[in-house]
């Protein structure tokens, strides 16, 4: 076939056959069929040599219009199939992140906890290390070195529980206080002293609005070298400041307990109607809130753990986180702690 006929032929077959091809490897097989050497056009490519000189020009321009025209041709559907492909894999490996995701349900630390972190939190702010003792501890530590005598009516059993355990003069007890922590800790450590000590505390009480067998303190004790009842006041006013809010006022009243002199008990001013009005649902009318014990540390409990109480002088408190949160949220009975309803459980 005459060369330039040839290669219009293989022009107006080009579109079809490039446009059959429906994958990368089909184009691969259309381009060698379409420029390949056996194909029309390699074969007028080459011919040229063999060609009469005359005819070599226009023959020559045709060959490269052909080959031009089929590349262009060929890298249009080459860009195309490349595009489908990509189309195509995005999406074969989508995930489907429209699938709603199983959510496991958070739960939050039990009001008495978060309590106790606040209170020892204020504390630590102050400088005060956090001291712990055992629960099952020792009539020593929970009543003899805190200056409280074998005849204390609280050592009695209808009030303080006994284990079965150790040697019988060893009088192992479930604490009922968290005061053992300041002997245990002035013990181990010298002074000056600034511990907070939480902690579960047990007394044979049975169960009702205001008491709980199992319940928790927060026993604090500073002992430095001119600590003063002013200094106890000021402590306690700015936790009741922080816990209540800074409106808040305290005030002591005389009280006994066996390990600190003067003892008293702390009042802070009522958070809710600071004292005006006399049928007030949290303080009942009274404007003052009953809420920790405390004094200065008794020279004898110095003595009895080995520092001199010439030299030093300390104060102390225990206050309960259940009262604390009591108080602050309005909870009417301790029993809402200890029922493990989530309704109640989940408002904190
Ligand atoms: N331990 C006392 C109680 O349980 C509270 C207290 C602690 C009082 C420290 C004074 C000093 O009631």
């Amino acid at each position: 076939m005459d060369p330039i006929a040839s290669l219009d032929s293989a022009m107006a077959e080009a579109p079809a056959v490039i446009e059959a091809a429906s994958s990368l490897d089909e184009l691969r097989g259309a381009e060698s069929t379409l420029l390949g050497k056996d194909s029309p056009v390699g074969r007028v490519r080459r011919s040229m040599g063999r060609l009469d000189p005359s005819e070599r020009p226009a023959t020559g321009a045709k060959l490269k219009a052909a080959q031009s025209a089929i590349t262009a041709l060929l890298e249009a559907r080459r860009a195309r199939l490349e595009d489908e492909d990509e189309e195509r894999r995005l999406h074969e490996e989508a995930i489907d992140v429209t699938l709603e995701a199983v959510a496991s349900r958070a739960g939050s630390l039990h009001i008495i906890q978060q309590t106790i972190d606040e209170v020892v939190d204020t504390f630590a702010g102050l400088g005060y290390r956090v001291a712990a003792g055992p629960e099952a501890e020792l009539g020593w530590y929970n009543f003899d070195a805190l200056n409280t005598p074998a005849t204390h009516p609280s050592r009695l059993e209808s009030d303080t529980m006994y284990l079965d355990w150790g040697r019988p003069e060893d009088e192992v007890l479930l604490r009922t206080h968290t005061s053992p922590v300041q002997a245990r800790w002035m013990e181990e450590n010298e002074p000056p002293v600034y511990v907070v000590a939480p902690g579960r505390c047990y007394r044979t009480d049975a169960i009702d609005a205001t008491h709980l067998p199992v319940f928790h303190q927060v026993e604090g004790l500073a002992v430095d070298s001119a600590l003063t009842f002013g200094d106890l006041k000021g402590t306690l006013l700015h936790f009741a400041r922080e816990f209540f809010g800074p409106r808040s006022n305290v005030r002591l009243r005389p009280h006994f307990f066996p390990f600190t002199e003067p003892s008293a008990e702390l009042d802070v001013s009522c958070f809710a109607c600071d004292g005006a009005d006399s049928g007030c649902r949290v303080c009942g009318g009274a404007g003052w809130i009953e809420l920790l014990g405390c004094g200065m540390v008794d020279p004898n409990v110095l003595e009895a753990v080995g520092y001199d109480p010439a030299e030093l002088t300390g104060f102390a408190f225990g206050m309960g986180p259940e009262r604390l949160a009591m108080v602050r949220h309005g909870i009417g009975s301790m029993r809402s702690f200890i029922d493990n309803d989530v309704r109640f459980l989940e408002q904190f």
